[in-house]
């Protein structure tokens, strides 16, 4: 049984059933398709960033977002816009300088909080079925008081978020000037992604909207807080398009650099 410390504020203890729940639906395919999801994702991504390779297309400007801004003196120089900085050592990935606060930025997202801490610490699973821990402390203490930071990571995510959309607009190049291509559907769908995510961030429907009397006073702010509500709602959902378009701009730069195919070109 729960005791009265570890138990939170007000809830009352687990009835005195023998069975671990009671729920016969597949309440466990949540937490594994998580598991799947993200591990596979993460799996990626570190290949990824410590390969060092195939993540620049110079004939169109195409850079993916795992490599940008590449800042280590291992880089292309053409696709080092805000310099060379870094030692290019194989431990650090080209693009120090944003993946940290991005991945922070993930990690201390309400939704995957919500997802990691149901899938891979089982805390609780799944409604009505017991938690994987005998205690339960919230994210009342080091490390997890650290998750109060999120708000602080947006402001790092909206930068980079401006830094990707300077690479999408950058990659409308050819060699004869103007150029558009399939390439850039893709790095401006997954920009266009990546801002609807950071938007619908919770964070930032408070700092737009947070600490108001009254909304008719703050015209504005109101319509921006409305749109911000409007897709906060969707902010599962758009955690894992972005996962989704990050690996697909990823992987077809990837594909292009290798020499796998071509780019589908309109334009030049
Ligand atoms: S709550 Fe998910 S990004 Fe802020």
């Amino acid at each position: 049984m729960t005791s009265t410390a570890t138990r939170p504020r007000g809830a009352r203890a687990r009835a005195a059933i023998a069975a671990k729940t009671l729920r016969t639906d597949r309440w466990w395919f949540a937490p594994l398709i998580t598991v799947i999801g993200l591990s596979a994702w993460v799996a990626y991504a570190t290949v990824r960033v410590f390969q060092h390779d195939n993540y620049w297309v110079d004939a169109y400007h195409y850079l993916t977002p795992f490599y940008s801004p590449c800042v280590t003196d291992r880089c292309v120089e053409a696709a080092s816009h805000f310099g060379r900085f870094l030692p290019g050592w194989w431990i650090i990935p080209d693009a120090a300088l944003t993946l940290p606060f991005l991945l922070l930025f993930r990690l201390t997202c309400y939704y995957y909080r919500k997802a990691y801490y149901r899938s891979f610490w089982l805390s609780p699973p799944a409604c009505a079925v017991p938690d994987g821990h005998k205690e339960y402390g919230g994210e009342t203490r080091f490390p997890l008081l650290g998750q109060n930071l999120h708000r602080y990571f947006f402001y790092a995510a909206a930068i980079i978020s401006l830094i990707n959309t300077w690479d999408a607009i950058l990659a409308f190049h050819s060699p004869k000037g103007f150029g558009f291509g399939l390439g850039n559907i893709i790095l401006v769908l997954n920009v266009v992604m990546l801002w609807a995510y950071t938007i619908s961030c919770h964070s930032c429907r408070h700092i737009i909207g947070g600490r108001l009397k009254h909304f008719s006073k703050h015209p504005v702010r109101y319509k921006a807080w409305t749109f911000v509500s409007a897709l906060n709602v969707r902010h599962m959902q758009l955690a894992w398009i972005t996962l989704g378009t990050l690996a697909l701009a990823d992987f077809y730069i990837m594909a292009l650099a290798a020499g796998w195919f071509s780019d589908l070109r309109f334009i030049n």
